[in-house]
This record gives structure tokens, C-alpha cells and sequence, in this order.
């Protein structure tokens, strides 16, 4: 048959072809091993080489129509066959709820109080979470066998007896530190004063868990060195800190303490928010939740660093940052900070 007649039939034929079965019964017929095209090929052998180029170059064009019209067909099966036609959308339906990412409660505290400090003009500063010996403390007026090294239960990264070189300088001693005070060091290191910081992060004690205690804790260091400073300054610094941070004025309360690198030194409470001080199981009757240590930079410490105490005073507090975020999100458990468990991420 002649090629033309075959392609106008082919056309007819693909006209009436609606699903994929079809179509491939078809494509057989024309493209198949033993379909017409092949057939028509075979015969090319039986004509004089003249007509045979001639012939063979129809052929090919032939083919490529077939290939090219199959194609089409097959495109407008999948389409119609697809989503458009047959799928229908329920416009009554709920729509399908998106789920957005949030960042961690911890982080939204770090967040927000490095905001506030930022505001009250404190610049944010980082240290490492493998400290030496002597920034977590020799440097901040606790040598080594002073008995205020018990308050802070240690991760070392050296051993005494398990370690080659036994003459190693506190500087080469190294530990997880126990608290970000070792920033404070490291930056009055290499500035001079007047100054205002904040340093949060990371920091770890060997210490067994319960609901109020990890091993592992953030706290926000916070350090101002300039002249004349006292600890009304301290006191006002906090009070604005946690007006902002809650939203509305909260009673603070100072306790006399003890740390090595502040004299006087202070324990920070604020008053229960829950029950505004009447007492309930949140802050175990008491009326006050602990909030922070705090005191006037010990002259000793100026001294590590090089400052002329008689001319610089400064305050510091550590400021715990799980605490803060269970009492502003009202999580019971401290180790829910940590197990990354989304039941209770995703509920912030
Ligand atoms: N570093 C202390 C701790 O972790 C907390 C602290 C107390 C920090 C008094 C200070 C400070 O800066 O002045 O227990």
C-alpha cells in the first residue's frame, strides 16, 4: 500500500483509539516486528538501487511521521487520563494543615534576653565550651585545691596520672566548663574597660538528673566594668531586664552568697509568678524562684586581667536559661529541654 494511503488511514484509525491498551495494539500494527513499516522495508531489497534510495528515504520520513503522531496520542492519554479529567476537588473539604517549623524553647529565650540586654547595651560575646583550667577557674580567683572547686562538679579532659605530660599548666589542662564566667576572662583579656557584655551557651556538670538539674545547662553571663558602679546598678539592671522579659514588673530579691570571683556575692530571686508569692508547688512554697548568682567583681579577678582595681568596679552575674524558659513556657521537666521529643516541641 502506498505510504500516503497508510498515513491518512493511521490518522483515522488514531482518531478513534481513547485508551492506552489501544494504543498499543495499534503502534504494533505499524511499528511491531511485524508491522507494516517493517514489512514495507523488507520489499526495498527487491527494487533496482535507483528507486531503492528513493524508496528508502520515504520510508524513513514515514517512520518519523509514524513515531511522531504515536507521541501526540500518547500525551493526550496521559493527560486526559490524568489529574484534569478524572480527579475532582472538594471545595468543602478542611484544608490541609501546613507544618512550620518553630525554633526551640531555649532558643526563643536566648533569643529574646540577648534582645533585651542588646537594647540596654551589652554586646553579645561567645567562648569556647572546652575550656582550660585556668579561664573556668584559676583566673576567676579559685586556685586549684581551693575548696570552692567543690561547688562546681567537673568533666575534665585531662587526668592526672593517665596523662603523659604531669607538668601541664592550667592554661594546657583542659575541662568542659562548668559555667560562662571563663567569657568574661577571655574578653576583659583583650579590652579594655569601660564595658558592657552578655555571653550565653553551654555548659556542663557531673551531675546526676532530676526535673530541676541536668548535666548539661545554659546559662547567660553578664558583666559591666566601668567607674562607680554598685550593686544598685546590678539591681536595676535585672529589674529591667525582667520587666521586659515578662511583660510587667517583677519583685526581686537579693541573698547574701558566696562565689570566689564576686565580693559581695548574691543569690538573685524573683518573685513566683504564679502564685505572686503565696506560695505553691512551683516555687516549693517558698514564695521566690532562684534566678541567678550575681555579686561586684572581686578585685583578684581585675588582677588576673590586668585592670587597675582601685580604679574599675564592675558587677557580673550567671543567670540560669532552662529555668527562665520552664517558667515562661511552663515545662515541668528540665530534661524535656533536651530529649528533643517533637510531642513537646511541637507544642511551641
Ligand atoms: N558562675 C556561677 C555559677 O555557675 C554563677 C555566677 C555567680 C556568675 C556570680 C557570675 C557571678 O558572674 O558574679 O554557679
Amino acid at each position: 500500500m502506498e505510504v500516503n494511503i497508510l498515513k491518512e488511514k493511521l490518522l483515522k484509525e488514531l482518531v478513534l483509539v481513547k485508551d492506552n491498551d489501544s494504543l498499543v495494539k495499534l503502534k504494533k500494527q505499524y511499528l511491531g516486528r511485524k508491522g507494516k513499516l517493517n514489512s514495507l522495508f523488507q520489499e526495498l531489497k527487491n527494487l533496482p538501487p535507483e528507486e531503492r534510495k528513493k524508496r528508502g528515504q520515504e520510508l524513513n520520513e514515514f517512520k518519523n511521521f509514524l513515531e511522531k503522531e504515536f507521541k501526540k496520542k500518547e500525551t493526550e492519554i496521559k493527560e486526559s487520563s490524568g489529574s484534569l479529567k478524572n480527579d475532582w476537588l472538594d471545595i468543602t473539604a478542611p484544608g490541609r494543615k501546613a507544618s512550620i517549623a518553630s525554633f526551640h524553647p531555649l532558643t526563643q529565650t536566648i533569643r529574646t534576653v540577648c534582645e533585651i540586654f542588646n537594647s540596654m547595651g551589652f554586646s553579645t560575646e561567645l567562648g569556647p565550651e572546652i575550656e582550660s583550667e585556668y579561664y573556668n577557674f584559676d583566673a576567676l580567683n579559685i586556685p586549684k585545691d581551693h575548696p570552692a572547686r567543690e561547688m562546681w562538679d567537673t568533666f575534665w579532659l585531662w587526668q592526672e596520672g593517665f596523662d603523659k605530660e604531669k607538668n601541664r599548666s592550667p592554661k594546657e589542662r583542659f575541662l568542659l566548663r562548668t559555667h560562662t564566667s571563663p567569657v568574661q576572662i577571655r574578653y576583659m583579656e583583650k579590652e579594655q574597660p569601660p564595658l558592657r557584655i552578655i555571653a550565653p551557651g553551654k555548659c556542663f556538670r557531673r551531675e546526676a538528673t532530676d526535673p530541676s538539674h541536668d548535666f548539661e545547662l545554659y546559662q547567660l553571663e553578664g558583666l559591666m566594668v566601668d567607674q562607680n558602679i554598685n550593686v544598685s546598678h546590678l539591681k536595676g539592671v535585672i529589674e529591667a531586664f525582667l520587666r521586659l522579659f515578662f511583660g510587667k514588673s517583677v519583685e526581686v530579691r537579693f541573698r547574701p552568697s558566696y562565689f570566689p570571683f564576686t565580693e559581695p556575692s548574691f543569690e538573685v530571686d524573683f518573685k513566683c509568678l504564679r502564685c505572686q508569692g503565696r506560695g505553691c508547688s512551683l516555687c516549693k512554697e517558698s514564695g521566690w524562684l532562684e534566678m541567678m548568682g550575681a555579686g561586684m567583681v572581686h578585685p583578684k579577678v581585675f588582677e588576673a586581667v590586668g585592670y587597675n582595681n582601685k580604679k574599675w568596679q564592675g558587677f557580673a552575674f550567671g543567670l540560669g536559661l532552662d529555668r527562665l524558659t520552664m517558667m515562661k513556657f511552663g515545662i515541668p521537666d528540665i530534661r524535656l529541654l533536651r530529649n528533643s521529643d517533637l510531642r513537646v516541641l511541637r507544642q511551641f
